[in-house]
């Protein structure tokens, strides 16, 4: 069992936003918390949901917004936030414009932009390329979203959406629908609901369910467990639903409801609980080859479905067909609310990772716990790789400047590596000794292994690959060949 430990203690005094996993609980709190008191400090005089005027607290203050990508909500809200704070924003929001078009690298970028500015708020096509930035920033790196990977602020944008609708967020039913493979708002979102004991009905277009390591690390870290429900007729959805097991210590009472009883029946009871938000998405075209695909839209008529009578309709935004704009006017319909949080969240974020000192103004907590994880670093020109190939770590740009790492996840069979980068996990691989030149395919040896450090082993795709390095089979350098067994019997 992973032992645990104050991750203030491992964690730099420069704190970053990659994944929602990167914020605890009291953290999100904290965020939440900030977010409000700027709403009732700074507040418009027709929309309790609206930031209405500025403030100075993050004066002498400058935000650089860094988009390889894309985007009108993440970027201006952004932006919209720190001018709210009374400080200033740079922006590069066309790589085309930028010396990213003459090859310069992302390592590079940040450490540069760092002495222009005091926080990073960063997107990029690439998988993991906000926490490369981070590894490189000395100033705070706020993900605003990475390939298809996460986008954290996104998902603190929704869960408050979610706590102002429902004043909490445990034993919540939420179905998500759509493209739940490309979306990155929906891998940060899952966690944050299983983090706080929602009950997730996931509801993919065809071919689209969630990611193979989203749903594993969800069973396996976040104790979801599924429970199957037959399809309705005429209906969209999956037949499987997530629950989460709710006595986890991991989970707040900031969202506290009833607590489920699984052996009074209560799992039951969530088969049958009407739906209290559906998240829709829209179909990610730049993550997949395909450019058309069978889409569910949901209109007035599935909505009308007494399961979503009392639903809040959200969506991240842009939506590009998929949810009838003939909706807009349903008071269910919360999307716009949604994008209008964007900016006091984000101001509280700021806030915070500046450490700005304000009225209300809070402060983190200051360290979490969680699990103590194994890390494991590829030398540079031998070993396997990250298998995800839309990994920040196969940019030909950034390649010298990264390296392949992986923490050694799970347990027993379950030993798994997961991309430092990613976090697209690798399921079989063969350990090779560095100093014996033997190579196992079984786990046993990296299990020992993560007691020294990881240090004494090499890992490789394959049995070819080691073979190939050099390395032999522990077996066979194990048992002395038949020749010299038999020559010894002789003697
Ligand atoms: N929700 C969201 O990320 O929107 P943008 O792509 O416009 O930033």
């Amino acid at each position: 069992m992973a032992s645990k430990k104050m991750a203030s203690k491992a964690l730099p005094a420069t704190r970053h936003v990659v994944s929602i996993n990167d914020l605890s609980d009291k953290d999100i709190e904290t965020i939440f918390d900030t977010a409000q008191a700027y709403l009732k400090q700074l507040p418009d005089k027709h929309f309790s949901y609206r930031i209405g005027r500025s403030t100075d607290v993050g004066s002498n203050h400058i935000l650089a917004s860094l988009f390889y990508e894309p985007s009108t909500r993440t970027r201006l809200s952004f932006e919209s936030a720190m001018i709210r704070l009374g400080g200033q924003i740079i922006t590069s929001a066309d790589p085309a414009t930028s010396s990213a078009a003459k090859g310069e690298s992302l390592a590079d970028t940040v450490r540069v932009i760092a002495n222009y500015a005091d926080i990073i708020v960063i997107r990029h096509p690439r998988d993991g390329a906000a926490r490369l930035a981070a590894e490189y920033s000395p100033i705070p790196v706020i993900n605003g979203g990475d390939g298809s990977h996460e986008h954290p602020t996104q998902t603190l944008c929704d869960l408050f959406t979610l706590k102002q609708k429902n004043k909490r967020l445990k034993n919540l039913k939420v179905a998500i629908s759509g493209d739940l493979r490309g979306s990155r708002t929906i891998h940060s979102f899952v966690y944050a609901l299983a983090r706080f004991g929602a009950t997730i009905m996931p509801m993919p277009a065809k071919g689209m369910e969630l990611p193979a390591h989203v749903d594993q690390r969800l069973r396996e870290e976040f104790r979801c467990h599924m429970v199957s429900v037959p399809k309705g007729e005429g209906d969209n959805t999956s037949i499987d639903a997530l629950y989460v097991t709710p006595e986890e210590p991991h989970q707040q009472t900031l969202f506290s409801g009833p607590e489920i009883d699984r052996d009074a029946g209560h799992d039951l009871e969530m088969l049958d609980k009407k739906v209290d938000a559906l998240y829709v998405t829209r179909f990610q075209k730049e993550r997949w080859a395909e450019k058309d695909q069978a889409y569910p839209r949901i209109d007035r008529k599935f909505l009308n479905e007494p399961k979503y009578s009392d639903a809040s309709v959200m969506h991240p935004l842009p939506r590009v067909g998929e949810l009838d704009v003939a909706f807009d006017s349903d008071k269910r319909a919360v999307y716009f609310e949604q994008a209008a949080y964007g900016v006091p969240i984000r101001m509280a974020l700021i806030s915070l990772l500046l450490g700005l000192k304000g009225k209300s103004l809070h402060r983190f907590a200051g360290g979490f716990e969680q699990d103590e994880q194994h890390l494991y670093v590829q030398p540079r020109h031998i070993g396997l790789h990250c298998s995800n190939s839309n990994c920040i770590v196969h940019d030909p740009m950034e390649v010298q400047y990264v390296r392949n790492k992986f923490h050694v996840v799970g347990s027993g069979e379950k030993t798994r590596l997961r991309c430092v980068y990613c976090e697209r996990e690798i399921e079989h691989f063969v350990v090779a000794s560095k100093k014996n030149k033997w190579y196992a395919a079984d786990i046993p040896p990296l299990r020992r292994s993560t007691d020294h450090g990881l240090k004494d082993i090499i890992l490789f795709a394959n049995e070819t690959d080691a073979r190939a390095a050099g390395f032999h089979s522990r077996r066979a350098a194990a048992d002395p060949p038949a020749a010299r067994r038999a020559g010894g019997r002789a003697k």
